[in-house]
């Protein structure tokens, strides 16, 4: 299927395009099965994706269809539990599942504290296959090209794993937690581009200068794991990618933002 690039007027534009493409992949999940069953997503941490998450959880309609879906973790520290102050799952607790009233037996927290992580990872991604992969995966643009936590190098087949962040990462993450200083971790768990690339609708978030160059290589230059966001030109689903003015700004082919397409 091939890619489809919407090109925002700026922040609040990206995120009220993507909190509509949200909203239509949930609904088309509850009349597509019969018998309906929930919908299967994985949602991104980090500054990008706060704007959406605003958006869904002042939505009725959008907040109702979230408290009926599962909700996979994308990323985490290794050795982070729920109670710890630096950890996404913390995050994305504040960010979206409180606000939006997401009962905490819905959001299915990647075992990133568990003794065994490795193997514990492979039992929770092959979890998620058995019921049928995600319907949606939301995803961020790390400045390297990451998804999640699947760094430069990750085979376009990566499992969920334990991986060792880069330096950038590490650096990106810092201003997450401003307090953490240097213990801001350097190793994650991460679920693998495999479950990724096969999810029915995947929507790539892209907002910022400082994202233009990752954004050109992953749409336009070399599909290689060097760029692991380059892989979703080769993914199985419906792949949209919402990128603002700015972040889209060292692309060559760049569609117009239509007219009046805002979002309100
Ligand atoms: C972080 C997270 C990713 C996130 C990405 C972009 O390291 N591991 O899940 O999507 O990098 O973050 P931001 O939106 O803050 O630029």
């Amino acid at each position: 299927m091939p890619l489809r690039l919407v090109v925002a007027e700026d922040y609040d534009d990206m995120s009220a395009r993507a909190a509509s493409l949200v909203k239509e992949a949930l609904a088309r999940r509850a009349v597509d099965g019969a018998p309906a069953r929930p919908a299967r997503l994985t949602v991104p941490t980090g500054d990008t994706p706060l704007g959406l998450y605003e958006r869904l959880a002042a939505d009725p309609a959008a907040a109702a269809a979230l408290r009926a879906a599962d909700i996979y973790q994308l990323d985490e520290y290794l050795g982070a539990g729920p109670g710890d102050d630096v950890s996404f799952a913390g995050w994305l607790r504040r960010a979206l599942l409180r606000p939006a009233g997401i009962p905490d037996g819905r959001f299915h927290r990647l075992p990133a504290d568990h003794l065994e992580p490795q193997l514990a990872l492979a039992h929770f991604e092959a979890e998620l296959a058995a019921a049928g992969g995600l319907d949606l995966a939301v995803l961020g643009l790390g400045v390297n090209g990451h998804l999640g936590f699947n760094e430069p190098g990750s085979p376009f087949d990566a499992p969920a794993r334990i991986v060792r962040l880069r330096p950038e990462t590490v650096r990106v993450n810092r201003h997450y937690w401003k307090d953490a200083g240097e213990d801001t971790p350097h190793y994650g768990v991460t679920l693998g581009l495999r479950t990724l690339f096969a999810a029915r609708r995947v929507i790539l978030l892209a907002s910022g200068e400082h994202k233009a160059a990752a954004l050109a290589r992953a749409l336009e230059g070399p599909v290689t794991p060097d760029v692991p966001a380059s892989g979703l030109r080769r993914a199985r689903g419906e792949v949209i990618v919402v990128a603002d003015r700015a972040a889209a700004s060292r692309l060559a082919d760049v569609p117009a933002p239509s007219p009046g397409s805002r979002v309100p």
